[in-house]
């Protein structure tokens, strides 16, 4: 088994929202490995950060991503971060993945300056932009398509997507 659609790209650009339009569109399940490592460990990502450490979640989210590819037949949608590890993006080579793409400044405007994620604890736009700069070639590295989603709509980077497939 292998997901129809492997979804990447920075927190806030709306995975799961277009990964749930995505799986509507197609009939089709949606999984997402932010949610396997809460379900599997009964802890919150952010309590994961803070006790074990980022390398610690890092690790978990691999086994997610192995697990869950090797499971899911649907729209798979992994966490912002997942692409920053050698070993995942190894696990993604032949999937059918997407890279969500946004600006800074499109990423500011969506997340504001403090959201409640770990990675975000501490962000003013510089933060972002370092971000973004790091994971960029990481995201195209690993994605066989790119959708951007500066200004669009949900529905239309749905549409966009599956257009794209
Ligand atoms: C992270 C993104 C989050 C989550 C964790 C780390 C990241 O997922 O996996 O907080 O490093 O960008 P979302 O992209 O679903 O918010």
């Amino acid at each position: 088994m292998t997901p129809l659609i492997v979804l990447v790209g920075p927190m806030g650009v709306g995975k799961s929202t277009v990964g749930h339009l995505l799986a509507e569109h197609l009939g089709v399940g949606y999984r997402d490995t932010d949610d396997d490592i809460v379900a599997g460990t009964g802890r919150s990502i952010a309590e994961i950060f803070v006790d074990d450490g980022e390398p610690a979640f890092r690790a978990l989210e691999k086994q997610a991503v192995r697990t869950a590819l090797a499971e899911h037949e649907g729209v798979l949608a992994l966490g912002g971060g997942a692409v920053l590890d050698a070993g995942t993006r190894a696990l993604l080579a032949g999937q059918r993945v997407v890279y969500l793409s946004m600006d800074v400044e499109e990423a500011v405007r969506r997340t504001g300056l403090g959201a409640a994620r770990p990675l975000l604890a501490v962000n003013p736009r510089k933060q972002w932009r370092e971000l973004m700069e790091a994971r960029r070639p990481l995201y195209e590295e690993t994605a066989t398509v790119v959708v951007a989603t500066d200004g669009r709509t949900p529905e239309e980077v749905t549409r966009s997507t599956l257009d794209a497939l």
